[in-house]
């Protein structure tokens, strides 16, 4: 047996986070252009929305929309994108060395939202404010033009602009990595601290019922981690509701050691545990008894170091949407990230917040080709699936052991990692990967019979992503090379009966 996962519904974690499946659009290569937005194209409705990218998006079961930016937000104007299309300037986005059209703006966002929605809510936004060569005046603008329902210059001007009622945003970032030497206006701790505490106190001004996220690290490995964190908070704690975490893992990172690689989840849940460390600090220096929590809001596998992130150059060159961080995933690239999705959902007593980086054609799990197709990239199901089972659903404490593989970035590590989310209909989904590279898992799931209700479980169904080449990948010619199967594996030891009952798998290593 490779592991032992106890489904113990007498320890519950935390509610799943609606939030945590939320995903992030920004002004990126061909993210917004020729993704979400392509005026022109067979499937485009009258606004020039993707119907097939909705689509998809649907059935990938995104929530939040963390957006417009990333880095490109560090140098926006957003009055720049409202107000009538034609008058709207064209930019240099200094973040990617592109030009900004400015097509689509904070309106069309929130069109599109509209649109996505399945119950008839719209999927909510999560709106970040440039805190890099702006300020606190500019974000108040925003917040006012956003959220004031009437009766001052700006909510006016909204109202003029098609939007009559408030957009009544509640989630806010208060500027993007402003950790990172790279950020357009990087400020140190000190500086940062001060100028989001100010913006986060006006922004309440406005409109007391926002969530506000503060800058974090971009990265666990960045030199400032920990020191960033603690000085940030102290000017912040009471005034803010999330701190962020970034965080991307790559094989290059691991020098190529692709056992290493496979095991990345072991860091994120390190990130997430320390800067938890990091919270509660804060919260004892503020006596303070209100809660912070993580807004993970950039997250995925990213090709950093590879050809298609290298940014254009040159004075004279500033091209529209190019074709930017425009990553094919792999099925071990399905693994890692299945992990990592794992990974924040085992932490949703802190992560109560998180934003798959980003959502179509940047390291996206959705592709598109300029008028043509929309597919799903690998990393797509582990997503989708998870998504589609966990959302509204209780995750119980992680209760499991399993056999321990070497990996070199991080010693021993545990070869299998799970999480068990109690549904509402009182079934158990229990999400795992196997982290070897060689060895198949097999797996029992142990349902303790006093939890197992008085008729006990009838049926077991499992599925899996797996590929015997872990390098293969979807492509615009391809498009289902790599999908989830039915995995006929899973059997209940102890059939229908009121007994312990357990579920076992077993496959080959590069499952999610
Ligand atoms: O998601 C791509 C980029 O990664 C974002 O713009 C930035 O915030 C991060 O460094």
């Amino acid at each position: 047996l490779t592991a032992r996962i106890i489904a113990d519904d007498h320890f519950e974690l935390s509610a799943v986070p609606d939030r945590i499946f939320g995903s992030f659009v920004e002004h990126l290569g061909r993210c917004v252009y020729e993704g979400i937005y392509e005026p022109g194209h067979p499937r485009a409705d009258e606004d020039g929305f993707r119907e097939d990218v909705l689509e998809l998006v649907r059935e990938l079961g995104a929530t939040t929309i963390r957006y417009p930016g990333g880095n490109f937000v560090s140098g926006y104007r957003w009055e720049d994108g409202v107000g009538p299309r034609d008058s709207r300037p064209r930019r240099l986005d200094t973040a990617w060395h592109s030009t900004e059209t400015n097509e689509f703006g904070l309106h069309e966002m929130d069109a599109w939202l509209k649109k996505l929605s399945v119950d008839g809510r719209p999927n909510e936004l999560m709106e970040a404010v440039n805190l890099g060569t702006r300020g606190l005046q500019e974000a108040l603008d925003l917040v006012e033009y956003a959220n004031v329902p009437g009766g001052t210059q700006l909510s006016e001007q909204r109202r003029a602009n098609g939007a009559d009622e408030p957009l009544n945003i509640r989630m806010w970032c208060l500027g993007n990595e402003m950790d990172g030497p790279w950020q357009l206006g990087h400020k140190s701790a000190e500086n940062y601290g001060t100028l989001a505490a100010d913006v986060a106190r006006g922004i309440r001004q406005i409109d007391p019922n926002v969530e506000l996220v503060v800058c974090g690290s971009s990265g666990h490995n960045m030199p400032t981690f920990g020191q960033w964190e603690d000085t940030v908070l102290s000017h912040t704690y009471d005034l803010v509701d999330f701190v962020s975490c970034h965080a991307y893992y790559e094989p290059a990172r691991y020098d190529g050691d692709m056992q290493s690689f496979l095991a990345s989840g072991v860091d994120m849940d390190g990130f997430i545990k320390e800067v938890g460390a990091l919270i509660d600090a804060a919260k004892a220096k503020a006596k303070s008894a209100h809660d912070v929590y993580i807004s993970f809001d950039e997250w995925n596998v990213w090709y950093q170091s590879a050809q298609p992130s290298v940014v254009p150059a040159g004075i004279g060159n500033w091209p529209v949407a190019p074709h930017l961080l425009e990553d094919v995933y792999t099925a071990a690239d399905a693994v890692v990230f299945g992990d990592l999705l794992i990974t924040l959902l085992k932490n949703a007593d802190r992560v109560k917040s998180a934003s798959l980086a980003q959502l179509v054609n940047v390291i996206a799990p959705i592709m598109t080709q300029r008028g043509g197709d929309a597919w799903r990239q690998t990393t797509f199901y582990p997503f989708s699936l998870t998504a589609r089972l966990a959302k509204g659903g209780t995750v119980l404490a992680p209760k499991q052991t399993s056999t321990l593989i070497q990996a070199k970035a991080y010693g021993d590590v545990e070869s299998v990692n799970s999480v068990v989310i109690k549904r509402e209909d009182g079934s158990y989904a229990v999400f795992l990967t196997n982290r070897s590279l060689d060895t198949a898992a097999d797996v029992e799931i142990v349902v303790p019979s006093d939890f197992a209700g008085s008729s006990g479980f009838s049926e077991v169904e499992a599925t899996t992503l797996h590929d015997d080449d872990l390098s293969a990948a979807n492509t615009v010619e391809n498009q289902d090379r790599v999908t989830p199967a039915r995995n006929d594996t899973a059997r209940l030891i102890s059939g229908g009966s009121a007994g312990d009952e357990s579920a076992s798998e077993s496959g080959g290593a590069g499952e999610s």
